[in-house]
């Protein structure tokens, strides 16, 4: 079957690289481990966004987003389980992937620079995410593949709401919020390329 999904023309421009073959390869042969860990991210993605709304209650229009997104990370979260149920994957835990806490590593820890790294962060996971559906899709199961090419129109939307939220929130010079995404977009970038011995879903070049 093959799916018509390609990858947002926003998304693949803020990507430095792109998703190696040969984690295809792997991912479309360790479709439950990919599912359980796409679960693991999901209930990641809400829980990050509850996150910023404890972390900075007093912003209105980050408590208003983050609110949202929550929900709609949560009712992935749910859609997951779901699809495992029906293709009979038990639930097994499993250990997170280098990628976020590879990412995370970096904040820095002064406001307002924590806040924007933190939304910078945001984007380039949901920007990944959304590239990743994009290029395995093709290669799943027909009902997985259909569910893919759904998703990555939503995690097309957060990396713009990330990106927006780092210009509006932070009251840092756009010049500054580029150079720090450059850097940002760097070790994104090596997390991907960079041989892993770990298959996930965002996991790096299979070792
Ligand atoms: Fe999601
Ligand atoms: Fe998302």
């Amino acid at each position: 079957m093959a799916l018509d999904t390609a990858v947002p023309e926003a998304v693949a421009t803020f990507l430095v690289v792109s998703t190696p073959k040969a984690w295809v390869d792997v991912a479309s042969r360790r479709v439950p481990e990919l599912l359980l860990d796409h679960a693991n991210c999901e209930l990641k993605a809400a829980s990050t966004a509850l996150g910023f709304l404890y972390r900075y209650p007093d912003r209105t229009d980050l408590a208003q987003r983050m609110s949202r997104l929550a929900r709609e990370e949560l009712r992935h979260f749910e859609q997951v389980r779901s699809i495992m149920q029906d293709m009979d994957i038990p639930f097994a835990r499993l250990t997170a992937s280098r990628y976020a806490g590879g990412l995370r590593d970096v904040v820095r820890q002064d406001e307002p620079r924590k806040l924007l790294d933190l939304l910078l962060i945001g984007a380039l996971i949901e920007a990944r995410s959304c590239e990743r559906f994009a290029v395995l899709a093709p290669h799943l199961p027909e009902k997985l593949g259909k569910f893919y090419a759904g998703l990555l129109a939503s995690e097309a939307r957060h990396f713009e709401d990330y990106i927006a939220l780092a210009k509006s929130e932070c009251g840092i010079a756009e010049q500054d919020i580029g150079a720090r995404l450059e850097q940002l977009k760097a070790i994104e970038a090596a997390l991907i390329t960079d041989s892993d011995a770990q298959f996930r879903f965002h996991s790096g070049m299979p070792s």
